[in-house]
């Protein structure tokens, strides 16, 4: 297949383009902006082998010239994190909700199938059992009311206009390349530097973790199997409290809970997040990476990868940093 990756160059998308190249052999155009989070690092083993184009997917021009003879576009491409959103919510609404709509006329003038990558986060909070894709549709943060906006205008488009759309909802991804806003990565670099680890309110808020490979071949399958118009859930094999993956950072990196500091709570902070795959499973994906062995392979990988994270520890990211702990980390 030839595939446009929209934010290709981002954690997900760049795991995605891997898989893609390395086990299927596609042929992929990356279109990304290179925003802090998008990195040509991230592709350091596969750049040579796909085409990349450096640009925003709300820039029709860029997106016309990304978009040139492919079987399909899979958009990654997205403002992502959830405190950023928070504070500054303007480059959300650009690009999560005015670039899909930008990539959605494109993939219309082209004819082609276009798969939205989505998020739990569009379900809102559940304190019990799991979301399904018939759950309404209840964004707590700018970042997931974008992404609903953004899956809500999908759906549209196939409706109006009978595009083949598909949308894949993941929870929450970890592994290699994961900018160290997000809190695995942060957790776990902070705790190789000795580093005090901010747990938000009680840390008793849970998260459905799903290993980023298995997200990225779920997210193949709904591209190869999926129905036009529909939506499919990729969850996580594991659940676990925030605190309970904090103290397994500890324990992984050979440190002390002495590190853990509990700092204000995140306003709006979705308590719990879970995700029914059932419909995406009838489709022949499951997911292959338990939480245990899957964590124990990330901090192995940013322990070995310096060269990776050095640089972004040094950057701009220090600035973010400060703004976003340094008051309540003192
Ligand atoms: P990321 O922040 O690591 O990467 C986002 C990528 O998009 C970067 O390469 C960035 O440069 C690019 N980008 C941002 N704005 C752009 C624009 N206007 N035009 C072109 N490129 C742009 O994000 P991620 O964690 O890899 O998430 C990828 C997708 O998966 C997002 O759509 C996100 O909503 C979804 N998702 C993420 C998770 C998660 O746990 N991280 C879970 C479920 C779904
Ligand atoms: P995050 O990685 O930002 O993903 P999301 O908000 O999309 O779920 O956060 C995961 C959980 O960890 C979430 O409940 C917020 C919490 N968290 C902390 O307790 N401390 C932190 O420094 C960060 C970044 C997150």
């Amino acid at each position: 297949m030839k595939l446009l990756v929209c934010g290709g160059a981002g954690f997900i998308g760049s795991n995605f383009v891997r898989l893609r190249v390395r086990d299927h052999g596609d042929d992929v155009v990356v279109l990304d902006k290179l925003t802090y989070a998008g990195r040509r690092e991230n592709l350091h083993d596969t750049l040579d082998q796909v085409r990349f184009v450096h640009g925003a997917i709300e820039d029709p021009d860029a997106v016309a010239d990304a978009i040139e003879g492919v079987d399909a576009v899979v958009n990654f491409a997205a403002e992502t994190h959830v405190d950023r959103s928070i504070a500054d919510p303007d480059a959300f609404l650009r690009t999560n909700a005015i670039g899909t709509y930008v990539l959605l006329e494109a993939a219309r003038a082209a004819g082609v199938r276009f798969l939205q990558v989505s998020t739990d986060e569009v379900y809102g909070s559940i304190e019990e059992g799991s979301f399904t894709e018939e759950s309404p549709l209840q964004p707590s943060s700018p970042y997931s009311a974008t992404k609903t906006g953004a899956d809500l205008l999908v759906a549209s488009y196939f409706h109006t206009y009978g595009l083949e759309t598909v949308i894949c909802r993941g929870s929450n991804n970890y592994g290699p390349y994961q900018y160290p806003e997000k809190l695995i990565p942060l957790m776990v670099l902070n705790a190789l530097h000795g580093d005090k680890l901010p747990v938000y309110g009680d840390g008793m808020q849970v998260r459905n973790w799903l290993y980023v490979e298995d997200f990225g071949r779920g997210i193949g399958h709904a591209l190869a199997h999926g129905a036009p118009g529909e939506v499919y859930n990729c969850g996580g094999p594991d659940e676990c409290p925030n605190i309970e993956v904090v103290e397994r950072i500890v324990s992984l990196t050979g440190n002390d809970a002495s590190l853990i500091e509990h700092v204000t709570d995140r306003p709006g902070h979705d308590r719990r997040y879970s995700l029914s795959s059932e419909k995406l499973r009838a489709l022949g994906w499951e997911a292959q990476v338990h939480f245990a062995e899957g964590l124990e392979q990330t901090v192995a990988w940013y322990r070995e990868n310096a060269w990776w994270w050095e640089p972004i520890r040094s950057g701009d990211y220090r600035e973010y940093y400060e703004r976003q702990y340094g008051r309540a980390l003192g």
